[in-house]
């Protein structure tokens, strides 16, 4: 088979897109290479001058900051930064929002999750970032609330890297989903998932059963209801649950089924955050002909109130996500 590299493909993607100017290439391309960087120092992580551990600093929300938070933090902000194609760049890590200089800045805006899964860095399981990018809407130079806080189906692409036993790099500007995996002696990315699609039901599915006890009693009937046995319905699934995102959707995406990370008692929008994680996985499960929802309303059609709000997330195949909305309402 004739292989393509992310960069050819992202190129002839752009023939796609009227008026396209070649910035989004620009874009892209040093978000390729930003994953490039990461993935060096995640597979290096624990030799020499140890990227493992905390900072002892905490983020916006109260967690605890690994190293490789602010290491991925620092490097997709300084790549995309002076890449002359963004006007603003929010993340996970930063409480307010990285503002472009004038004389740089360009007309996307760039969103976050740099490290996902960073919990499971020191024990080696896959951990990824997760990114998503907007146009400016409002005229003239000046960034305003309006064009940060953005309507999900607004995104122009989105996607996700994942630092696992490959690197595997997935995103969709809206003409399909595609995965390139990272050839590491060749330093190229090629293109090894071309067209992905999820399987409109599946026999999987992943939450941490650990918070039982403080699911509202429809989040513990839905979860009892896919643990019964009846053939019929394909019943009980399977569970699955890794705690770092991109690698339980990774997994939902290619397999089908549902990821599940409710709101609860004690947080009742869940832990998940809204324009890091929810929206861009939301994007591109649906170029992908699946769907996501906070359990009553889809991620698509809500507008974020905040940069940081967060969000219940259910996510995966149609079928499931239709099933939870039914039993959540
Ligand atoms: P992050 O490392 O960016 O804070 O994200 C961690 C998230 C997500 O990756 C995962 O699905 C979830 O935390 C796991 O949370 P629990 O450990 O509470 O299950
Ligand atoms: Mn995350
Ligand atoms: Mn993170």
């Amino acid at each position: 088979m004739e292989k393509t590299t992310l960069v050819q493909f992202i190129r002839r993607q752009e023939k796609l897109v009227d008026g396209a100017t070649g910035n989004f290439t620009s874009l892209m391309n040093e978000i390729l290479v930003a994953a490039k960087i990461v993935s060096l120092e995640v597979n290096c992580a624990g030799i020499g001058e140890s990227i493992f551990g905390l900072t002892g600093k905490v983020n916006v929300h109260g967690e605890e900051v690994q190293k490789l938070d602010e290491f991925a933090d620092n490097t997709f902000a300084k790549l995309v930064g002076q890449s002359g194609t963004v006007c603003a760049i929010t993340s996970e890590e930063l409480e307010k929002p990285i503002i472009v200089p004038k004389d740089q800045a360009g007309k996307y805006i760039f969103m976050m999750d740099p490290l996902d899964g960073s919990s499971n860095v020191d024990v080696n399981v896959s951990i990824g970032t997760i990114f998503s990018i907007y146009r400016k809407k409002t005229p003239g130079d000046e960034v305003t609330t309006e064009d940060l806080l953005q309507k999900a189906s607004e995104q122009v692409a989105a996607g996700y890297i994942i630092y696992g036993p490959s690197t595997l790099f997935i995103y969709t500007s809206g003409n399909g989903v595609h995965g390139f995996t990272l050839d590491p002696t060749l330093g190229e990315f090629f293109l090894s998932h071309p067209n992905l699609r999820i399987p409109r039901q599946g026999s999987w599915y992943s939450i941490n059963e650990g918070n039982v006890e403080k699911w509202t009693d429809k989040q513990k009937r839905l979860v009892d209801y896919l643990k019964e046995k009846d053939p019929e319905t394909h019943r009980p699934y399977k569970l699955r649950y890794i705690g770092s995102l991109v690698a339980d959707f990774h997994r939902t995406l290619l397999k089908g089924g549902i990821f599940m990370y409710p709101g609860d008692r004690n947080s009742p929008e869940g832990k998940l955050r809204f324009q890091f994680e929810a929206a861009p996985l939301a994007f591109v499960v649906a170029n992908a002909g699946g769907t996501a929802s906070d359990g009553v309303k889809r991620i698509m059609d809500h507008t974020p109130g905040d940069i940081h709000e967060k969000s219940p997330l259910f996510i995966g195949s149609v079928n499931e996500v239709e099933l939870a909305e039914s039993m959540l309402k």
